[in-house]
């Protein structure tokens, strides 16, 4: 059955350039799209520029031009990075659109007559010089609790307490540096309470989440009274005015996801389609990847407002995690937040499709992009196996074309069609991982028979041209089987085997059927290897960009909600599990750097009398080793030992924070002793 689908990945924000973390989730979602094609299935992908929002506001005022000026030129340079890492579009829109303020009235309808806006006077910090209502986020002051100074608006990275913007002592604008002042406004909110039992259904049921997601929401927020949804901001804003509510403007996280309907109507109308058949027929499914940040619009929120102007919900919400590099934050002095643009100066699109392919699983987990490794799959897999079968074949095929009929391989063809239904089972799921490791496959033993026929040696005694010939059908044929199987990953692959063996790639049937008795053109070189060298001076050329990417007011993106955060872990542990983990306080009596790493200090800890620990840490460049000695810190000192390149770490302390610079020690308070066991 032909399968009707809309697939959409998040809308970039237009106040920044497209970076390889972003990269992930397009990559991620070009590859099942172009999967979906392959499979005969009408599959589109859908996109937009998110272009609303305070944040794009203040840019354009920055740069002292208009915000439809600056949101034109972004969504210039998104779609060119796009093209560049062959992620293929079938509409990409803006939320600025006409269709989108068409479309976002009509939701806007439905939710009043479903009664379920109301109006709430709101109390926020204003911005007496910008002129603007400021987001939390936009303030910053010292916090009211540990007087630590230069925290955020809602919380303190030093003490963690949460708190309204109100509450900061000595409060400033990140914008102007001005002091803020407290106005009110009126604002409109959605009851989304309203639709609790809708929404506990919705994510609990039918698969529409990873389990783990539907976990999460049921414990976190499903487990209470949803907070109702501040959807209106008051002028001055850069988005749709509210046209019942002169003055006030839709919040940009009410008109983004109403930016997929209104990209996929764009497509419509290109292409002669009816809009409802793609968005409210029950057949067509919706797809829709995102980040776990965001994970909160998607599947509370965005079900809702659908659920309620009658469009249809999504299929599944797909959730990936972050991309970290070299196992840290993406980081701009480090050089590895890597623009899209930069990268394509210095590497070939394919690699890191390819390596995302092999890290992406259906599972919510970071993931890492690791130099040597990246390297190194990209030079075996690719280069080794993949592109290698096809030029030690190629060259000795191409005077006499396939043979006629289709030789006896062993069942290598046959057992390769097999796998194929594995393949196409992890790409639906997501599971690329597992895809790449079942191609993989194929091309070792595909390999192995190469090597054992070396068809280098038959093309050196000319009575065995008939047998080269065979041997040579039989490699390119398991060559095309696998450019078929890697065709959603590697496009231009495909292209170029296509071209190759004169028949263009478009099917995942082909890669059922041997190709016999077609001419073989003459074999052109299809990819290079990757070097570590390359990767260097992409993070290096990275270092210098550094100042050309920070965005304004911080660099933060328009969301106020409070929602990037980790998921905490659902699993109970029994409290003899807990007591198994004998945590310790311990003094700090020697630190030292760990030379020859980037990371570690050496620790020496004390238990309390001549107990000691010799305890490798991941802090340097955080805490200096000197402002350690002395302290208290809490240690898990029956954790087993763990031999590293620079010692065995005989325990470890314990610390909170996603890591890179945001480390955070925990430290008893006053009074405990080392030794003392911590219950
Ligand atoms: O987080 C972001 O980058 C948002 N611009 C994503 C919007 S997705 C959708 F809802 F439009
Ligand atoms: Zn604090």
């Amino acid at each position: 059955m032909t399968r009707r689908m809309v697939v959409t990945a998040a809308l970039p924000y237009a106040n920044g350039h497209i970076h390889i973390g972003h990269l992930v989730e397009y990559i991620q979602t070009d590859i099942w799209v172009r999967f979906q094609k392959l499979r005969g299935h009408r599959a589109i992908y859908i996109c937009a520029d998110d272009t609303h929002g305070t944040a794009i506001m203040l840019r354009a005022r920055q740069e002292g031009r208009s915000e439809e000026e600056l949101i034109a030129d972004m969504q210039q340079a998104h779609v060119r990075d796009f093209a560049g890492f062959d992620i293929q579009f079938d509409n990409y829109g803006s939320t600025h659109s006409p269709e989108n303020r068409e479309l976002c009235n009509r939701f806007w309808q439905a939710l009043r007559q479903a009664g379920l806006v109301y109006e709430k006077e709101v109390e926020q910090l204003y911005d007496p010089v910008a002129q603007t209502f400021l987001a939390d986020r936009f303030v910053r002051g010292t916090c009211p609790r540990c007087k630590a100074p230069d925290q955020y608006g809602d919380s303190c990275d030093r003490c963690g307490a949460t708190y309204s913007p109100a509450e900061l002592i000595d409060p400033k604008s990140t914008i102007s540096g001005a002091r803020p002042e407290p106005r009110r406004a009126k604002h409109l909110f959605i009851q989304i309470e309203k639709l609790h039992d809708f929404l506990e259904r919705w994510t609990q049921e039918d698969e529409h989440l990873q389990p783990e997601v539907a976990n999460y929401l049921k414990g976190h927020f499903l487990n209470q009274p949803l907070r109702d949804w501040d959807v209106s901001r008051p002028a001055p804003y850069f988005g749709f005015e509210i046209p019942d509510y002169p003055g006030h403007y839709w919040y940009v996280w009410f008109d983004a996801p109403i930016g997929y309907l209104a990209s996929t109507w764009q497509w419509c109308k290109r292409h002669g389609e009816e809009f409802d058949r793609w968005w409210r027929d029950p057949e067509t499914e919706i797809h829709h990847f995102i980040g776990k940040d965001i994970t909160y619009f998607h599947t509370l929120f965005w079900p809702a407002m659908l659920h309620v102007a009658g469009y249809n919900l999504p299929t599944k919400v797909h959730i990936h995690g972050f991309l970290t590099v070299g196992g840290e934050k993406m980081s701009k002095s480090k050089g590895t937040f890597v623009m899209a643009s930069t990268y394509l100066k210095h590497l070939d699109p394919a690699y890191l499709r390819y390596y995302y392919a092999t890290k992406l699983t259906h599972k919510v987990d970071d993931l890492d992009l690791n130099p040597e490794e990246f390297v190194h799959r990209v030079n075996a897999d690719l280069v080794g196996k993949v592109v290698n079968l096809a030029s030690r074949t190629a060259r000795f095929a191409h005077a006499t074309g396939l043979s006629a009929t289709y030789p006896d391989d062993q069942g290598l063809f046959a057992a390769g069609v097999e796998q194929g239904e594995r393949i196409a089972a992890a790409y639906e799921q997501g599971n690329y991982n597992q895809a790449m490791r079942l191609v993989m496959e194929l091309a070792d033993r595909a390999n192995a028979y190469v090597e054992s026929r070396q068809p280098w040696q038959l093309a050196k005694e000319p009575e065995k041209a008939q047998e080269l010939q065979d041997v040579c059908t039989v490699g390119l044929n398991l060559f095309r089987q696998i450019a078929v199987y890697l065709a959603p990953v590697l496009p231009r692959l495909a292209e170029q085997t296509g071209q190759l063996l004169g028949d263009p790639i478009t099917s995942w049937q082909q890669a059922a059927e041997p190709l016999t008795g077609t001419p073989v053109a003459r074999f052109k070189h299809m990819m290079k290897r990757a070097s570590l060298e390359q990767v260097q001076a992409m993070f290096e050329e990275s270092k210098e960009a550094e100042s050309e990417t920070s965005s304004p007011a911080g660099g933060f993106q328009d969301s106020d909600e409070p929602l990037r955060q980790e998921p905490l872990v659902e699993e109970h542990c029994t409290f003899e599990e807990f007591t198994k983990i004998d945590l310790r306080v311990a003094r700090v009596v020697a630190a030292e750097d760990v030379k020859e790493s980037k990371k570690l200090l050496r620790l020496t800890l004390s238990l309390g009398g001549q107990e000691r620990r010799e305890v490798l840490a991941g802090i340097k460049g955080v805490y200096q080793p000197e402002e350690l000695v002395g302290q208290l810190v809490i240690c898990c000192a029956n954790l087993q030992p763990r031999k590293m390149r620079f010692g065995t770490s005989q325990g470890m302390v314990l610390a909170a924070g996603p890591g890179g610079k945001e480390i955070y020690l925990l430290r008893p308070d006053s009074g405990a002793k080392p030794g003392q066991r911590v219950h």
